[in-house]
């Protein structure tokens, strides 16, 4: 559509005050002036033709309709020790003397170190705070060598630990450690890996001179494997040093990053190729009580400076693994990031209140709010703000001047809805939307599927306009059986859903199964449920404070449930597209399901059929609606007994086979007892 007129440029007609301007220029009258009336014809005729190409596209195959790009990804959880001690490299426990009594009773500064002396040399050890590396890390140790018997000797510190150090001959172990001279002399001090009996593995040497807290590093190569080596700090002059934030990393981390994760259990996730990932929490997020609620500026720059803190699952957080390095990851596995920030208020089982009814949630004071709104604008600036901007310029410091590209926040994590949650939610939604329209964010919809703060959190969502609601809940299997036509009736014309948080109650093959029917309905459902994440993530053997999880993990070894094959069956395996009448199981039982979608990007179908029954059950497949197809197709199908499951005993008990397949255009499928296959089509 064209308009004739002076000066025409695109711009000059899409709105009224570059009409003006126009006008104003050319300092005579425009052949032609737009009226409000035809402005609303042209955005109308806009839309329609967009509408139009859009259907055109769903034309070309049949029954498909264009459904959610992001719909499956993952949700990380520090819950389980998945991060301290699990999917951070740091190889050290309690590395800057953080512990406290208000974590565990237990627990203190010292915690996981031991104080040792060597021959008959002799001294002190003591924690104090008058002069530590920085204000947010307060705990150090001052050793304070009196006497050094001969030249083996010395005074100092063994750390054990998360259960002892995996060590493998020959690999590299960066070590480093803050110190400061506090008395007249340097102090000479070695570092070294022991294996149990004490005999040195790798060790080095370095002086301590400055009366200032200074960095010092080494590296070490052990000669030997061992999955229980301790380290150890020894101050072999005589002379008083104070020493933090104590580290140990393996020299390989996952995509060699400094401050970085473990390469295994980061593989993992790779594998899975989520569209997004959902962090930090849960109910880490909002913490139980204000004192430990998630603030991502604690959580970024230096180490030495971040706030470490009390987690909500009963350990320690260092914040090691902070904002930068969730964002980091994300970036390196081509996922888009989805941080969910407190809606300023704590989980109503603070204090243990779910026994009694979940009284407990606490709400930062009013006055505290517009301070707050700012921290949540300035992760915007900070994620996706230029290098000139304040938060951008603490990104680029950190070694990242690109935007990370920031598309969803999410606020709020299962909240009782209380009027001063309302309150709250509304104050930084409304903040959000007006400052950053680009922003998607997420609201949330309570912890179960149904009942008064499920009603509630919807209902304030759709009140606010607020585009997505997560919605979590954990019941049995056969709840996901019944429940699989859940979204098909969910008004369009509404917020979209998050499924944030879901799982059937247990890691064995009848579980997966449940998740994956469920998961064939998300996909059906993929126009109105925008995102789905299984949950939780990690699991580390003798440190889980929740069941079930998707991979369980210990110092050295891994193995993956029935649950995570199915979800990397679904990720891998995502469409642009849904396509209904391709998968018909001849029946209304409800125990199979399946989903036809088609990737666009690839040309590729995929379909998906489940069996959660116990007898074979024949599909009939109908690919008429799409044109060409390549026979050469690819299967990968999962089964085993409903009762199966994989343990750190027998890792492979169940996993996925994958071999080729002959496609026709019409073919019946059989489909195995308790089974989920995937075919992957090619149409080009
Ligand atoms: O996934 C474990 C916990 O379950 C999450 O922290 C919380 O959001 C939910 O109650």
């Amino acid at each position: 559509m064209i308009i004739k007129g002076k000066y025409q440029t695109p711009n000059a007609y899409m709105n009224c005050s570059n009409m003006k301007k126009v006008q104003e220029i050319s300092n005579s009258k425009p052949l032609l002036i737009v009226s409000k009336k035809m402005m609303v014809a042209i955005v109308g005729l806009f839309i329609f033709f967009i509408a139009q190409s859009q259907t055109a596209k769903e034309k070309m195959i049949p029954g498909g309709k264009k459904i959610s790009p992001d719909l499956f990804g993952l949700f990380f959880e520090d819950i389980n020790y998945a991060a301290d001690g699990g999917l951070y490299a740091e190889m050290l426990q309690n590395r800057s003397f953080e512990y406290s009594p208000t974590e565990r009773k237990e627990w203190h500064p010292l915690s996981f170190w031991e104080y040792i002396t060597t021959g008959y040399s002799y001294g002190k050890i003591s924690v104090q705070t008058n002069n530590p590396v920085h204000p947010n890390n307060p705990h150090y140790i001052v050793l304070d060598i009196e006497h050094i018997y001969d030249k083996e000797g010395g005074v100092g510190i063994k750390n054990f630990g998360f259960d002892g150090m995996v060590v493998k001959a020959g690999e590299r172990y960066n070590f480093s450690m803050f110190a400061a001279r506090l008395g007249t002399k340097p102090v000479s001090l070695t570092v070294s890996l022991q294996n149990t009996k004490g005999k040195v593995l790798a060790a080095d040497s370095f002086s301590a001179s400055s009366g200032n807290w200074q960095k010092y590093t080494a590296t070490l190569t052990p000669n030997e494997n061992t999955d229980s080596a301790t380290l150890v700090v020894l101050a072999t002059t005589e002379g008083k040093i104070a020493v933090d934030v104590i580290s140990l990393f393996p020299d390989k981390t996952f995509k060699n990053r400094s401050n970085g994760l473990r390469p295994d259990l980061a593989q993992l996730l790779a594998d899975i190729h989520p569209k997004f990932i959902r962090f930090p929490g849960g109910c880490l997020s909002h913490g139980d009580g204000l004192g430990n609620m998630y603030r991502w500026k604690n959580t970024i720059g230096p180490v030495e400076q971040r706030v470490e803190q009390r987690n909500i699952w009963g350990y320690h957080q260092t914040a090691g693994l902070g904002y930068f390095e969730y964002f980091q990851f994300c970036e390196d596995i081509g996922a888009k990031p989805l941080p969910v920030l407190p809606a300023a208020v704590s989980c109503q089982n603070s204090g243990g209140t779910w026994r009694i009814g979940g009284t407990g949630q606490r709400a930062l004071p009013l006055e505290e709010m517009q301070d707050y709104i700012q921290e949540v604008l300035d992760l915007i600036e900070w994620a996706n703000g230029p290098v000139t901007s304040a938060w951008g310029a603490k990104r680029a410091e950190a070694g990242h001047p690109a935007p990370f590209n920031l598309e969803y926040v999410g606020i709020g994590n299962e909240d009782k809805i209380t009027p001063e949650f309302e309150q709250r939610f509304t104050m930084i939604y409304e903040a959000v939307k007006a400052k950053h329209p680009e922003i998607t964010v997420v609201g949330t919809a309570g912890p179960a599927p149904d009942g008064e703060d499920f009603s509630k959190g919807w209902d304030l969502v759709n009140n606010l306009h607020v585009p997505v609601a997560d919605e979590h809940y954990y019941k049995p299997p056969q709840w996901f059986v019944s429940n699989q036509y859940r979204y098909d009736g969910y008004n369009r014309r509404k917020a979209q859903v998050y499924l944030g948080e879901y799982a059937s109650w247990g890691n064995k093959m009848q579980n997966a199964l449940s998740e994956a029917l469920y998961m064939t309905a998300l996909e059906r459902n993929g126009d109105v449920v925008r995102m789905a994440s299984y949950a939780p993530l990690f699991a580390k053997k003798n440190f889980t404070q929740w069941k079930p999880d998707m991979i369980f993990f210990d110092n050295s070894h891994y193995f993956l449930t029935p649950n995570y094959y199915v979800q990397k069956m679904f990720t891998t395996n995502q469409g642009d597209y849904y396509v209904g009448k391709v998968i018909n199981n001849n029946s209304s039982d409800s125990l199979v399901a399946g989903s036809c979608v088609f990737e666009s990007k690839s040309g590729d179908i995929v379909l998906k059929m489940v069996n959660t029954g116990t007898t074979q059950k024949i599909i009939k497949i109908n690919l008429s609606a799409f044109g060409k197809i390549n026979p050469d197709a690819i299967k990968t199908e999962l089964s085993g007994s409903a009762d199966a499951a994989n343990s750190f005993e027998n890792t492979t008990a169940i996993m996925p086979v994958t071999a080729a397949f002959k496609a026709g255009k019409n073919f019946d499928y059989s489909l195995p007892p308790t089974s989920v296959t995937v075919i992957r089509i090619k149409t080009k």
